[in-house]
């Protein structure tokens, strides 16, 4: 509806940013106010994966079938929640919740298998609503409570309704606001990224009953944007060494090869498992030499890329530290996105492949870093959240890793005296990253201040987790002379066009987020950015190296 009044002028487009901007930045400053503020990360993953083992999604001829869904439906259980989307003409999709676990059980265990089409029977939570058969009367019950219908885009905004939406905002805090609104993850999103998990715990619980598919990465992180790419870590044995007492115990098979050799069977074969059987999951593709074995593969109904691993929980901890640091103050998140958007638009970042430039990962815990050094610092650092941790919150991964920090944020005593608007802090990071002396320091959230620079990497972005490791180890120099250009030329821009009455079609956020039209020297484009796929292989800073094609790619381009 939003984007039908924004059409129409008449509809005013000022009571649209009211209602897209209805919180101003929260600050901190008193004891009373933080009481149950917040909601653990694991409190707020719970509470995903059990509305996900609540869901069916079902494909419909049309949105119109979604009384006629309900209705059935309901006799399994009642209905709570209902989405609507569709990916084309064809496809139309009815995401339905029930109000208990029960309810999605029972209409699972009375659904059929397609008897037109010979396929081997498998369980999923992706069903098709047949069409009803003529002969018989219609079955809608009018006296059945039918959840609302929501919908809700899987897909990107488009660019062009997006720019006049920001172009016609009031100030450029407004404009920073409402990028994030419109283009952060949205509730449909959140919960089809969960329900992706839990078709593979489906599939494969008969056999491994502890098995945990952990999301992890942007679609979790609170950093993630409409149509991000979904990360998750399939765990075969999560809550391993429980004791019930039980005199009988499972016989169970010991394995004989290394970790990394085992992980790399066992995802083998599950990918394997997943390709040949698993409904509307395709293009299967195995990268099991990179550092972290990855296989990545396409969700059909879903709409999503996703990568899947077996090791390395750091990057699920990792994503649990990211979603904490959002958490603290509301205008983390914004920026983020902002500064994702820009690095994007101009070229810093490439979310389609990786190379030797900065990551999103990367340039997050460069935001995070600078929100860290601001004058009245808005984030504390990691030594706090680590001094503050309790033994509830002590992790260690099985390859040892210490993930030990403050989950619990209402036990945090961190004051945040600066009140700087987010305008403000966007002009401040440009400032702070164009003078940052990147040739003798490092970035770290753990000391939240730059630290000498341990080696000669062109960026050094310490990963908080393995304080040895540097995330940015891919990024060349030239890569780095392009960051300090940009962030320069993007003050300066800022700076340029803050009146809105100067310019009105091209000021404030429009006038950076514009900037792609610039023109790129081809050649000097393709110098920094071509890169060795061979190399790739050899590095630990980005987690997956799945671009074999990449180099031929960039050079047709
Ligand atoms: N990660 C990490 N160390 C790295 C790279 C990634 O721990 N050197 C973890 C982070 O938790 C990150 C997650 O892996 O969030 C997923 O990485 P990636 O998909 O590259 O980044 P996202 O944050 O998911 O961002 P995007 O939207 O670009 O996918
Ligand atoms: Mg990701």
């Amino acid at each position: 509806n939003l984007f039908k009044s924004i059409g129409n002028r008449n509809a005013g487009i000022n009571s649209i940013f009211r209602s897209l901007i209805s919180s101003s930045p929260k600050h901190f400053t008193n004891e009373e106010n933080k009481a149950s503020k917040y909601t653990t990360f694991e409190d707020m993953t719970a509470i995903r994966r059990i509305e996900a083992q609540k869901s069916l999604l079902v494909q419909v001829n049309s949105e119109k079938s979604h009384k006629e869904l309900c209705s059935y439906c309901s006799q399994f259980g009642k209905l709570r929640s209902s989405f609507y989307y569709n990916l084309s003409e064809d496809l139309n999709f009815i995401l339905l919740e029930f109000d208990e676990i029960s309810g999605c059980e029972e209409a699972l265990r009375s659904s059929s298998f397609n008897e037109d089409h010979p396929a081997i029977p498998v369980i999923s939570p992706f069903l098709w609503f047949k069409a009803r058969d003529s002969s018989k009367p219609k079955s809608v019950d009018k006296n059945k409570e039918v959840p609302n219908l929501i919908h809700q885009e899987v897909k990107c905004l488009d660019e062009n309704k997006l720019d006049e939406i920001l172009t016609s905002a009031e100030t450029i805090d407004d404009q920073i606001l409402i990028l994030h609104r419109l283009t952060q993850l949205n509730e449909l999103g959140i919960r089809i990224r969960y329900l992706a998990g839990h078709q593979l715990e489906m599939a494969l619980n008969g056999m491994f009953p502890k098995i945990q598919a952990c999301l992890f990465g942007s679609s979790v992180n609170g950093f993630g944007k409409i149509g991000c790419d979904l990360d998750l870590i399939l765990r075969l044995n999560d809550d391993c060494g429980d004791i019930t007492g039980s005199r009988l115990i499972y016989h169970t098979k010991m394995s004989r090869l290394n970790g990394r050799s085992q992980t790399q069977r066992q995802m083998e074969v599950i990918g394997d498992l997943m390709h040949i059987f698993l409904p509307a999951i395709n293009n299967v593709r195995k990268i099991l030499n990179a550092r972290v074995p990855i296989i990545k593969y396409n969700h059909e109904c879903l709409d999503l890329d996703i990568d899947f691993s077996m090791s390395n929980m750091t990057g699920f901890y990792m994503s649990e530290l990211l979603y904490l640091y959002g958490e603290i103050d509301e205008r983390v998140r914004p920026l983020v996105f902002c500064l994702r958007k820009w690095a994007s638009v101009v070229g810093l970042t490439n979310s389609s492949s990786p190379g030797r430039w900065i990551t999103n990962f990367s340039l997050t815990v460069m935001v995070l870093f600078f929100l860290q050094n601001v004058k009245n610092p808005i984030l504390p650092s990691m030594s706090v959240l680590t001094k503050s941790a309790s033994p509830n919150d002590i992790r260690v991964t099985d390859d040892n890793i210490n993930c030990t920090f403050l989950r619990d944020l209402n036990k945090l005593s961190f004051k945040i005296e600066n009140t700087e608007s987010l305008h403000h802090l966007l002009l401040q990071f440009f400032e702070f990253y164009s003078t940052f002396n990147f040739q003798q320091n490092g970035i770290s959230l753990i000391e939240g201040r730059p630290i000498v620079k341990p080696d000669h990497s062109a960026i050094w972005i310490t990963n908080p987790l393995e304080p040895l490791l540097n995330v940015s180890k891919n990024v060349s120099y030239e890569e780095l002379e392009k960051l300090k250009l940009e962030t320069r030329n993007a003050a300066w821009i800022l700076e340029s066009t803050i009146d809105k009455n100067k310019d009105p079609s091209s000021w404030g956020l429009m006038s950076l987020l514009r900037s792609k039209k610039r023109v790129v020297k081809p050649e000097m484009f393709f110098k920094s950015r071509i890169v060795d796929v061979t190399d790739l292989f050899k590095d630990d800073s980005i987690k997956d190296y799945d671009n074999i094609s990449y180099k031929n790619t960039a050079i047709k381009s």
